[in-house]
């Protein structure tokens, strides 16, 4: 029986998913909105679920399914722990990044990129180098970060220490999206029992290099303002070094000249905290798990929405079907009604639509379904969704947050939303389908950062799969829809 993390909980404060309540914005009714239906994490008590799918795995990443506090240094030992690290200083730092390389493991922040092959992009010599991990967590729907770092804090920093040690970095960042309080304190006082312990310090001092030399490391927590741009790896970089966090043009790209415009690596939470297995158990046992050669290794699964049981789910990659996360960890739709369509990487990837659920949950199953893996937070939504109105909520949420560096997608997000709130309104015209069409092929690949091309996929998609939903609206020229009078 596959142990997996989930809830079935809809009351504790913590993180908003889709629900059905009405809510006022800006003082002004914006139609029926789906949300506040939130989902406790660890903090605030997790409930836990036992799936109904028989699964041979054990997960690494979340091995403690019941708990809501934070692993001791001295738990994490007793289980192996720091033990990757001893390996991988007793390493050539190349030797460390081909192991990476070979574990085909793929960076869980998004876009995938393969991690040892973005380690090995970082020029060797002297000077200094830095590891940043991107815990900013701002993708709607996410939540993985925030859970490792709760309760497996020293799992993410035993990843950044082998990191580091790759690239050669004796300073690194983790960036914290700046609600995400308990995290960062949970973070510190683990990064306070390491140093205290000779694991991290300038010098380590339980640790010594294959060189002979001693291991140094600081890290430095650093909770950030929140916005949704300060995920993007340069914005952050930007951030981080106290400026507007504005993407910036590549190249060069953060591997040459990154954070203060030195070499710098930026790693996603979740991508780290793989690295220590690979370390401590080898690169075919890590391969043995998931669907090698191009999905290799565990992969935490944000489920929210309309599922009775949201909340982390980790499994092996590529082992189960969507349909599988959704009826047999999450528990179906608490109404009863099918499922009409997905969000697979937050609101930042084409919907998938219902016909599509027997994808298999890894990079090649969900392109294959039309769609990306990205951060594979997985928000379910049942036949009574509008997708025109929800496509309108995605498209309002990427308006407010674009960075506005940009014309197309300053401008862009900004005609979309006003086209589609005239639409919702009930004053919609015919040419207006057409006309978000021709705006978002405007923005996408025409922008400096991926979210501008993010904010088209809603649209585009929901258009594709559900063009009943546009057409619906369009039928009710100059009267004020069923949504709109609500
Ligand atoms: C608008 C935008 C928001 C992003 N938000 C996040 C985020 O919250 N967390 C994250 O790890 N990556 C985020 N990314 C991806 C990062 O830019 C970067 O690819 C990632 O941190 C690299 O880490 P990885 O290789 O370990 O996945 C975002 C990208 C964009 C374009
Ligand atoms: S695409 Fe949007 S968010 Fe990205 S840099 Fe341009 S304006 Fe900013």
């Amino acid at each position: 029986m596959a142990s997996a993390r989930g809830n079935d909980g809809f009351d504790c404060p913590s993180f908003y998913v889709w629900g059905t309540e009405n809510i006022k914005r800006s003082g002004r009714r914006v139609g029926r909105l789906q949300g506040i239906k939130q989902v406790p994490l660890a903090s605030e008590g997790p409930l836990w679920q036992e799936a109904t799918m028989d699964l041979d795995y054990t997960p690494i990443l979340l091995p403690n399914p019941s708990r809501s506090t934070a692993v001791t240094l001295a738990e994490y030992e007793a289980r192996g722990g720091y033990g990757g690290l001893r390996k991988a200083v007793a390493l050539k730092p190349e030797d460390v990044t081909t192991k990476v390389k070979d574990a085909g493991l793929k960076g869980r922040g998004g876009a995938g990129f393969p991690t040892g092959l973005k380690w090995s992009f970082v020029p060797k010599g002297p000077g200094p180098k830095y590891m940043v991990v991107n815990a900013d967590e701002s993708e709607p729907g996410t939540f993985k970060d925030r859970d490792l770092m709760e309760v497996e804090p020293h799992t993410l920093i035993e990843g950044i220490a082998i990191g580091s040690y790759a690239i050669g970095c004796e300073l690194a960042f983790v960036y914290i999206r700046g609600e995400y309080t308990v995290a960062g304190e949970r973070l510190r006082a683990a990064i306070a029992e390491a140093k205290v312990a000779g694991l991290l310090g300038s010098p380590a001092e339980m640790l010594t290099k294959a060189d002979g030399s001693p291991f140094v490391l600081d890290i430095i927590v650093f909770l950030g303002a929140g916005a949704y741009i300060c995920g993007e790896e340069t914005a952050l970089i930007e951030s981080l070094e106290g400026n507007r966090p504005m993407p910036r043009s590549r190249p060069p790209f953060p591997a040459v000249a990154g954070l203060y415009m030195k070499p710098t690596v930026v790693n996603n939470v979740e991508t780290l905290c793989n690295v220590p297995f690979i370390l401590e158990k080898g690169v075919d046992a890590y391969k043995a798990i998931g669907n090698p050669p191009n999905n290799t290794g565990p992969k935490i699964f944000c489920l929210s929405g309309h599922v009775k049981k949201p909340g982390n789910y980790e499994l092996p990659l590529g082992k189960v079907s969507l349909r599988q996360l959704i009826e047999d960890f999450g528990g179906g739709t608490p109404s009863g009604l099918p499922v009409k369509g997905v969000l697979p990487a937050g609101v930042s990837a084409p919907i998938i639509p219902a016909a599509q659920l027997d994808a298999l949950l890894d990079y090649d199953g969900i392109k294959g379904a039309g769609s990306m893996l990205g951060s594979a937070s997985f928000i379910v939504m049942d036949s009574s969704v509008d997708m025109a109105w929800a496509a309108t909520r995605m498209v309002e949420f990427f308006r407010h947050e674009s960075c506005g560096k940009c014309t197309p997608c300053r401008e862009g997000t900004s005609w979309l939303e006003k086209t589609l709130f005239r639409i919702m309104d009930g004053g919609g015209k015919d040419g207006d389908v057409e006309i978000l069409q021709f705006v978002s092929k405007q923005i996408a690949g025409n922008v400096l950062c991926a979210l501008g091309d993010f904010a088209t996929s809603p649209v585009m998609s929901s258009i594709k799969h559900y063009p009943e939903d546009y057409a619906k609206h369009l039928l009710k020229i100059g009267k004020k829809t069923d949504r709109a009078a609500e």
